[in-house]
């Protein structure tokens, strides 16, 4: 915890350090919020293959490139890619890939706090009693309510956006390794709790068949897009966070291994919130494709039927927004890290700056919701572009960018050093870098696109 590496963050402390931050940045709201909404907007089965194909064929890779372009580079993503590219004897114009996540990351948090506050409102609620309804539609105005006043919703996602900054100004390795140690294991029992109700409801045979009944033909081009783009998302792929994390790494720690437990965990608890999820969805005749309010119309349901129901739920969410809130110190971090590297900047007169900025964005994306609910282009709300521009566009792009410069422009030794593996992994991780990863994403690219027809 003593070692600076010129942007004021100290390198991850202990064995477990860098893996339990790493976490802390996969499991989010990603995997509790998004991924069953998307999964329930894309008709189910086929959404779940292509993204679990994604996670493995071009997760992985793009994961372990990124933390070995950040332990190389030891600096922010900007820094780190220019530092990694001159070594290797090219241009400055790379650095474009660490501008491009870390806008990523930024765009990201400016809608992740609004949900986040979503979650601490139900925190709120669940404690002074204020989620009771005995039906989805009960459920469903609730959460109408919650954000149809401006002042309330935007009074979460302001405490959201402090405790963020106030925790990233502070630079508190250490918070986050403990906290996440005990949510990690505190996330799954919960979750197993849930689907352990689930199996009772009459709907879990209906939630399994929905999940896992792959039948690719259902997905549409777009929907390959947004799965791909939730693999990307759910392991906090180009945006800046695994990279800028990556440049706290100790020497020596094994990359590949690190990645297959992130990956593991990340795809554990998000199948794991589908199962808990679906469940109810079915038993209580809900549509699947209710939109980003889905877990918050359902799960309440779920709680209420529940012995001890009321200290589940506050348990729950408790869990659900720390889960968010170490995601949300890891999307700001590139940006910090950058100011402090660039501009000399202290790390906590960073952290506010880039709160005051972030608490603008975050307004107008919280918005969405009510008063700027008509502010829309092409039927999106700025909440929905956020989104959308980063998950379909941002990140897939970023992420072949970076494997077409991991694979085609160092040279081999680099990446090789860092990544340290025998020479048949080694030439595997090549192998998905070079071909799979970009011909993954230029294929479901042009499918989405409509440019060909797959
Ligand atoms: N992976 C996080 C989640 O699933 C979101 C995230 C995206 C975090 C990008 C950092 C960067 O909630
Ligand atoms: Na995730």
């Amino acid at each position: 915890m003593t070692t600076n590496n010129g942007t004021g963050g100290v390198l991850w402390a202990g064995r477990w350090g860098f893996v339990l931050a790493a976490t802390g940045s996969a499991v989010g709201l990603g995997n509790i919020w998004k991924f069953p909404y998307m999964t329930g907007e894309y008709g189910g089965g086929a959404f779940v293959l292509v993204y679990l194909l994604c996670i493995a064929a071009i997760g992985v890779p793009l994961m372990m490139t990124e933390i070995a372009f950040g332990r190389r580079g030891r600096g922010s993503p900007v820094e780190a890619v220019k530092r990694v590219v001159a070594e290797s004897g090219g241009g400055a114009g790379w650095s474009i890939l660490g501008w491009m996540s870390m806008i990523c990351g930024f765009m990201i948090l400016s809608f992740y706090v609004v949900v986040a506050g979503w979650s601490l409102s139900y925190l709120w609620k669940a404690l002074t009693g204020g989620l009771v309804a005995d039906s989805v539609e009960g459920m469903a105005a609730i959460f109408e309510a919650n954000n149809a006043n401006p002042l309330n919703l935007g009074f979460w996602s302001t405490l959201v956006t402090l405790l963020t900054m106030l925790i990233v100004g502070k630079g508190v390795q250490e918070g986050i390794e403990r906290s996440v140690r005990w949510m990690m294991p505190g996330m799954v029992v919960m979750l197993a709790i849930l689907i352990g109700f689930g199996v009772f409801s009459g709907g879990f045979g209906q939630a399994v068949h929905f999940m896992f009944a792959f039948e690719v033909g259902q997905l549409s081009g777009e929907g390959l897009l947004a799965a791909m783009g939730h693999a990307f998302f759910t392991l906090s792929l180009a945006a800046g966070a695994i990279m800028a994390y990556g440049a706290y790494l100790p020497a020596g720690k094994s990359i590949a291994r690190t990645t297959f437990m992130v990956a593991i965990c990340d795809t554990l608890v998000a199948l794991m919130a589908g199962l808990a999820i679906f469940p109810v969805i079915f038993a209580n005749g809900m549509d699947p494709a209710s939109g980003p309010g889905l877990i918050f119309m359902s799960l309440p349901l779920a709680f209420a039927q529940m012995p001890m129901g009321t200290l589940l739920e506050v348990i729950f969410f408790v869990m659900l927004t720390m889960a968010a809130l170490t995601s949300a110190i890891s999307m700001i971090e590139a940006t910090i890290a950058w100011l402090v590297e660039s501009h000399g900047m202290v790390r906590n007169r960073a952290a506010w700056g880039t709160g005051i900025v972030l608490w603008l964005v975050s307004t107008l994306a919280m918005l969405s919701f009510n008063l700027g609910a008509g502010w829309t282009l092409g039927g999106r709300t700025v909440f929905d572009w956020l989104d959308y521009l980063t998950s379909r566009f941002l990140m897939p792009l970023g992420g072949l960018g970076l494997a077409l410069l991991a694979g085609f422009v160092l040279k081999d030794r680099l990446l090789r050093d860092e990544l340290g593996l025998p020479d048949i992994g080694h030439a595997l991780w090549l192998f998905m870098i070079r071909y799979v990863c970009p011909l993954a994403i230029v294929v479901i690219f042009i499918d989405a696109l409509g440019i060909m027809n797959l």
